[in-house]
């Protein structure tokens, strides 16, 4: 079987969009992964990868900086690959909005595989001001996680751009 060389970059707080990134590099392990964290590298070089799969966790609407600053400084080499396009968040009435705020509407267009993956609410490592705002957005609901189905369509929709790529 063909393999294709993809990078996995995200952005993450509070190590959810974390977990998301390396549970979708494991499923994709049969090709060559790399992962690169925002927080280490704010601009890898993607340049020799064949996709690039970008995510980042919505707080307050919204996401994250660094995220937004790599696909902007991105954009061009990113429009010349296979791309796909995840958020990590808690609101599920609101993640189509968030999902289209998340991301330029160029970007969205070339994206072959968006998703909404869920998120987590880890309390321990909120603060006082984060806990107050929290209870808005999670409408009192305390559980939350990452959403296996969602993930796994995900990665199939990913599959079947890795197998029209090898074929083509
Ligand atoms: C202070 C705060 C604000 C948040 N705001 C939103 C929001 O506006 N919409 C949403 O869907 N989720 C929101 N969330 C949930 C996060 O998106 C969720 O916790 C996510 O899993 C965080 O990912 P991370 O651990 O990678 O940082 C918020 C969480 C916190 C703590």
């Amino acid at each position: 079987m063909q393999k294709m060389k993809i990078a996995i970059v995200y952005w993450s707080k509070n190590g959810t969009t974390e977990k998301a990134a390396n549970i979708i590099g494991e499923k994709l392990s049969e090709n060559e992964v790399d992962l690169f964290d925002l927080q280490i590298d704010p601009d890898p070089n993607v340049s020799g990868h064949d996709m690039v799969i970008i995510g980042g966790p919505i707080y307050f609407g919204m996401m994250q900086n660094p995220v937004k600053m790599f696909c902007k400084h991105n954009e061009k080499l990113l429009l010349e690959k296979e791309i796909g396009l995840f958020i990590c968040s808690i609101s599920r009435e609101q993640d189509e909005a968030q999902f289209e705020n998340a991301f330029s509407v160029k970007i969205r267009n070339h994206s072959r595989a968006n998703a909404c993956l869920g998120g987590e609410l880890i309390f321990e490592k909120l603060n006082f001001f984060e806990k107050l705002m929290v209870w808005k957005v999670a409408e009192s609901h305390l559980e939350f996680h990452i959403d296996q189905l969602e993930t796994d369509t995900f990665v199939e929709k990913l599959y079947a751009v890795i197998a029209n790529y090898c074929t083509a």
